[in-house]
């Protein structure tokens, strides 16, 4: 009768004890809010793990606790305590329940995994490239931007390279995080639908600006973002035509360092994971199959737009991204303008 009553506050105990440290955890807000339809199965699990973490805390603790308070030795009390060996039926429960919980938090693991990646034919797809140390954004209608733009309630499919080494794409409102690899193009599936500001920071730590990492992520209403693509293609078209008609050396220093072209190619000469840039114009280039090519306007371009066509002797072919492919004949020409320079 005795045990029965410690039994019982024990049980009573754990139940309080479970539910003020779920509470505690809830009301402490660990998570920003929830910007993509991705977040609302994430978090569905965070609050799961929140329960189970709080029951499996109360379990341990109260047991504990209760046994120090009520159970504490008497003074001039110098017994042993009651000696007990083996218990089949406990091994086996504790054994067993374990298992199950564990092959059961797989099961909907994988089952929210799967409908996070759920792929919509119709997401609108964007290039992403990470490089030491900003992210460039390339849109399918032929510009790039510095900041994110995403429409709201529409799946977006980022197709993400790197140039140099690991980033890693992070939106703590997204939840989804995914690293950027050289070499190999990684993906990213979001569904915003909050519209607002965030930032996009790098979360693999990449060199010294690693912490400087971060763009403006902007989610806007279907509208707004069509609006806002229209205007950038159109702003795009113009500098194009009038870059092509008048090939421009500074503008091309500002596209070396906006696109990232500095991250592998140098301007003084020092040796990069692309060919230095200096003194490259109108040099003779030896060419990874032996023979060698003059470095004239059409080279230059070729080897912007279809990196692995025509390999340098002694780089990786296929180490640049083929995401410059997509640079206009404006931005061509103010960048071999701009090589011109580099004597
Ligand atoms: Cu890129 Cu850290």
């Amino acid at each position: 009768m005795r045990d029965l009553k410690h039994y019982l506050s024990i049980i009573a105990l754990i139940a309080l004890v479970t539910v003020l440290a779920y509470l505690g955890m809830v009301n402490a807000r660990l998570l920003p809010v929830q910007a993509s339809a991705q977040s609302l199965d994430i978090d569905w699990l965070f609050n799961l793990q929140y329960k189970l973490i709080a029951f499996f805390f109360a379990l341990i603790v109260v047991p504990i606790g209760y046994s120090f308070v009520v159970f504490r030795r008497k003074a001039g009390d110098e017994s042993d305590a009651e000696h007990s060996e083996g218990n089949t039926p406990l091994e086996i429960a504790w054994t067993v329940v374990p298992l199950i919980i564990v092959v059961w938090l797989g099961y909907i693991g994988a089952d929210n995994l799967a409908r996070i990646n759920a792929a919509d034919p119709n997401a609108v797809e964007i290039g992403v490239v990470g490089f030491q140390w900003k992210w460039r954004f390339d849109y399918p209608q032929g510009f790039s931007s510095d900041t994110l733009y995403l429409p709201a309630n529409q799946q977006v499919l980022l197709r993400m390279t790197s140039p140099d080494v690991l980033h890693s794409f992070w939106v703590p409102e997204f939840r989804v995080k995914q690293d950027v690899v050289p070499g190999r193009e990684t993906l990213y599936r979001i569904t915003p639908i909050l519209v607002g500001d965030y930032k996009v920071r790098c979360s693999e730590l990449c060199g010294a600006s690693h912490a400087y990492m971060e763009s403006a992520v902007k989610v806007v209403s279907r509208a707004e973002y069509e609006a806002w693509v229209a205007e950038q293609t159109a702003k795009a078209q113009a500098e194009a035509a009038a870059a092509a008609a008048n090939p421009d050396p500074g503008r091309g220093q500002k596209l070396y360092e906006s696109l990232g072209c500095k991250a592998c190619h140098s301007v003084d000469g020092s040796a990069g994971i692309g060919p230095t840039w200096k003194a490259l114009y109108g040099s003779q280039v030896p060419l990874a199959d032996g023979t060698t090519v003059s470095a004239d306007d059409a080279y230059l371009k070729a080897s912007i737009l279809q990196p692995g066509a025509q390999t340098v002797a002694g780089y990786t072919a296929g180490a640049m991204p083929a995401s410059f492919g997509n640079l206009s004949d404006g931005q061509l020409a103010d960048l071999i303008e701009f090589m011109k320079t580099l004597k």
